[in-house]
């Protein structure tokens, strides 16, 4: 949800800012801009769409700079609403969002400012710029200005004439890095990754001043802070896509190495903190959002199923504003990829304020939500670029359903041997190769259906939310049972339907949906572990994935849904890594 960079040292700014902006679009790709400083004269050069329309400016002389990659939410994306905004000296970039800005605006405009854009970033500026008058100092203008705000925020600024730049951070995430006679700030590690820079993460309340000597980091009194830093390396560093077309495409491939790098056995949770805070637990509630959200439920239909503990499953931004009933013995689990989205964070700070003890489940260590859970478990899928979430979803699998071995084990329940999982899921990417030849009979579809029952529902959903993120076709995850409730008078011959069957409980009920859509007039394609109902003469094609506990089966009835997403895409003609409206990261409400 927006990335910031800035740079102060000994290079030229510019090609280090948009190098570093690049590495932060994921978060962010309507338009960018950059302002470099070269003694008192300070150039602002914006764009709209990419990153890469900034490289013509990379010869910018200056060695101080900031610069932005956005994701609208106050005002269109437009050169107008890209940042940074400036008003007098200051040159400021913002990720968040001010919700007192149109309160702070009428006040800047009963001064007689002049407000050139429709963000409240633009607000920001005009704030600074205001204390920056009287009291002359950039640290003590944006500490003041910080108080004025509600909302969340993540500032970097810059004065002209001042050599220096001040950043601030409240629930957005912040970094400051300093090298040898340079300092730096961005949304994100990779943005800074070097090896051996020195890194410290900001809390909330925090400010920084970076200058060519040293970082320096206050708290909201500006009382200075010391902090150990965290010295970062090169495996930090964005990965290529290697000889994939795509992020995406890449990231499906690794899913057999995240999920053997996210398992977590039960011998090794032993003794654990892991160990202690689960099997102190009656109820398991999870908040999550988007992919992380289906996670949870397919955890809830496992846990709940094969543990017999009762689970909810919340959407975090629902969460925190239903004021949760959160019984004594509840264990809240915080399931988030990037551990920076804003919804989910909250939630796990309101079910804290509510006594629960609090996993984070995340793929990002040091993430905000690892600082604020009790215990983190981290997943292990490697950095994820493509903003639709593949790989981490299985991984995301791969940790939660190691939580319920370890709890089994305590119980004497016997459970799936999660170790197969890796190639399980391996002969499953092999066995989704024909899904290429599907996208057809997608791209004049007028909606889509996921259908499925239990575990197969969860996964129906998230196979559907994959398809919406990349080939925006309008389509719902759906429970097989509830069509004929309603849903089927929307279902005819431009209504594709994808059925997901894995339990053999469950193969004669999902199986009546299918003939229902197919009588009515609907194509059906099949995700099955089951050889005879490929054969049905309702199925139009079908793929064939192993067999494993139905109760775990969306790790692998998930894997052909985000290829077939990939390929619809791909014959759309639209960008799967960088689907339109969307970022990676969520970082505002
Ligand atoms: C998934 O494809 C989405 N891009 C999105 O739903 C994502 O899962 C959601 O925003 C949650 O993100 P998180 O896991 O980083 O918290």
């Amino acid at each position: 949800m927006c990335g910031i960079v800035g740079y102060i040292g000994k290079k030229r700014a510019a090609p280090v800012l948009i190098d570093g902006l690049k590495k932060l679009e994921y978060r962010g790709y309507d338009s960018a801009g950059i302002a470099v400083m070269d003694g008192d004269n300070m150039m602002v050069i914006k764009r709209c769409g990419r990153v890469a329309a900034l490289d013509e400016v990379r010869g910018l002389s200056g060695t101080i700079g900031i610069g932005h990659t956005r994701w609208a939410t106050h005002g269109t994306p437009s050169e107008r609403n890209a940042h940074p905004h400036c008003y007098g000296r200051i040159a400021v970039v913002h990720n968040g969002i001010i919700e007192n800005a149109a309160r702070l605006r009428a006040t800047c405009e009963a001064r007689g400012e002049v407000f050139v854009s429709d963000t409240d970033s633009e607000v920001a500026a005009h704030i600074i710029a205001h204390y920056f008058e009287t009291k002359n100092d950039l640290l003590l203008a944006v500490h003041c200005a910080a108080k004025e705000f509600s909302g969340s925020f993540a500032l970097a600024v810059l004065a002209v004439g001042e050599d220096e730049i001040v950043c601030a951070r409240r629930a957005s995430p912040l970094i400051v890095a300093e090298g040898e006679g340079e300092g730096l700030v961005a949304s994100d590690i990779p943005a800074l990754a070097a090896k051996g820079r020195r890194a410290y993460v900001l809390e909330d309340g925090e400010l920084a001043r970076l200058t060519r000597e040293k970082v320096q980091i206050f708290d909201a009194d500006l009382a200075l802070r010391l902090r150990e830093p965290y010295i970062l390396n090169e495996t930090e560093l964005s990965p290529g896509k290697g000889r994939y077309a795509h992020f995406m495409r890449k990231e499906i491939e690794e899913i057999p190495d995240a999920v053997r790098n996210s398992l977590f056995l039960p011998d090794m949770a032993r003794n654990s903190r892991v160990c202690d805070v689960l099997c102190h637990a009656y109820y398991f509630d999870i908040v999550a959002c988007g992919t992380a959200y289906h996670s949870g439920l397919c955890f809830a239909c496992a846990a709940e199923r094969l543990l017999r503990v009762p689970t909810r499953v919340h959407i975090a931004s629902e969460y925190r504003y239903t004021d949760p009933i959160v019984p004594r013995g509840t264990l809240t689990i915080a399931v988030s990829q990037s551990g920076e989205t804003a919804d989910t964070l909250a939630a796990a700070r309101l079910a804290r304020e509510r006594a629960s003890s609090v996993i984070a489940v995340t793929n990002v260590a040091r993430s905000s939500i690892s600082r604020l859970a009790d215990v983190t478990v981290l997943t292990g899928a490697g950095r994820e670029v493509a903003v639709a979430a593949t790989k981490s979803f299985q991984a995301q699998l791969a940790t939660l359903y190691s939580l319920l071995a370890v709890l089994a084990k305590q119980k004497n329940i016997p459970f799936f041997p999660l170790e197969n999982f890796s190639d399980l899921t391996k002969e499953t990417i092999q066995k989704s190769e024909c899904i290429a030849g599907w996208s057809s009979y997608f791209l004049d579809a007028r909606s889509v259906f996921f259908l499925g029952r239990g575990a197969d529902r969860c996964a129906a959903m998230e196979g559907s939310l994959k398809l919406k993120e990349i080939t925006y076709l309008p389509s719902e995850g759906y429970a097989a049972g509830e069509l004929k409730h309603g849903t089927l008078a929307l279902v005819d011959s431009r209504t594709p339907v994808v059925a997901i069957i894995t339990d053999p409980r469950l193969i004669d009920k999902t199986m009546n949906a299918v003939h229902e859509v197919y009588a009515r007039g609907a194509k059906v394609f099949l995700v099955t572990c089951f050889p005879e109902l490929c054969a049905q003469k309702e199925v139009a094609a079908s793929v064939l994935i192993p067999a494993c506990d139905p109760e775990l089966s969306p790790m692998l009835s998930v894997i052909p849904l985000q290829l077939l997403a990939y390929h619809v895409a791909l014959a759309l003609g639209n960008d799967p890594d960088k689907p339109r409206n969307l970022a990676k990261s969520v970082t505002v409400e």
